[in-house]
């Protein structure tokens, strides 16, 4: 099974792809992880790609690509995989189709944008493994301690409001068009990303068949 989970910054696709790889047996690719592990290591990837990730622009179609390519070389990766974050624009959807990447289900967590403030405000994730917390939705058993590693909680430097909406600007005019796209070949589903974490981790359950 390859799946594309689609939506709006703070749609819920981290914490959704989480459960759901779990569920499925199956590692989540985040390209937003990759990329901010890359950032704060300092390679090359990362720096090509900070000013973009903390202006909350698209990092460039290649920068991405490359990076994604080789974490879906890994052995992890043979029986099928979630990607959280990547297509994100036309091209990229058609350099997967390129590459023989088919997804079998692209699937699009619906959130209105007035939600979304609220949930990037409160949002922690940890430094170490990259769960993510919130500190009212989703709290950590102790406070800016991350439950499954015991790394540190911290808040993303993108999640300053100014920023998220940009992030959503540029959601609306560069990936919401990929609904259309995997709608064409037949492969998209919807849920309602509003509501309880597990209700929507049911609905998931149930639009994958
Ligand atoms: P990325 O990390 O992919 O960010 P994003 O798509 O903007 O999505 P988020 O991670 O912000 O949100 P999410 O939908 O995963 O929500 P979450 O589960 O965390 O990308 C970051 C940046 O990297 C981009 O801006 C770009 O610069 C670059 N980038 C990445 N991929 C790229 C690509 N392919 N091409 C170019 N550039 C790329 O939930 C959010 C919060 O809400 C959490 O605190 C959570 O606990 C809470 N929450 C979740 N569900 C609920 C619920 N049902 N009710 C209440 N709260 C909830």
């Amino acid at each position: 099974m390859i799946l594309v989970l689609l939506g709006a910054p703070g749609s819920g696709k981290g914490t959704q792809a989480a459960m759901t790889g779990k569920t499925l047996g199956i590692p989540v690719i985040s390209t937003g992880d990759i990329l901010r592990t890359a950032i704060r290591e300092q390679t090359e990837t990362g720096l090509k790609a900070k000013s973009y990730v903390d202006a909350g622009k698209l990092v460039p179609d290649g920068v991405v690509a490359e990076a994604l390519q080789s974490r879906l070389k890994e052995s992890d990766c043979e029986n099928g995989y979630i990607l959280d974050g990547f297509p994100r624009t036309i091209p990229q959807a058609e350099l997967l189709e390129e590459l023989g990447i088919s997804p079998d289900i692209a699937l699009s967590i619906e959130v209105p944008d007035s939600d979304i403030e609220r949930r990037m405000a409160g949002r922690r994730v940890c430094l170490t493994c990259n769960a993510v917390f919130h500190t009212e939705y989703n709290r950590p058993k102790a406070e800016g301690i991350c439950d499954i590693c015991g790394g540190t909680l911290t808040r993303r430097a993108d999640d300053e409001p100014e920023t998220v909406r940009e992030r959503l600007r540029v959601y609306h005019e560069q990936s919401e068009p990929l609904k259309g796209f995997y709608e064409r070949l037949g492969k998209l589903r919807f849920v309602i990303g509003a509501g309880d974490v597990m209700d929507i981790n049911r609905r998931i359950t149930e639009a994958l068949g």
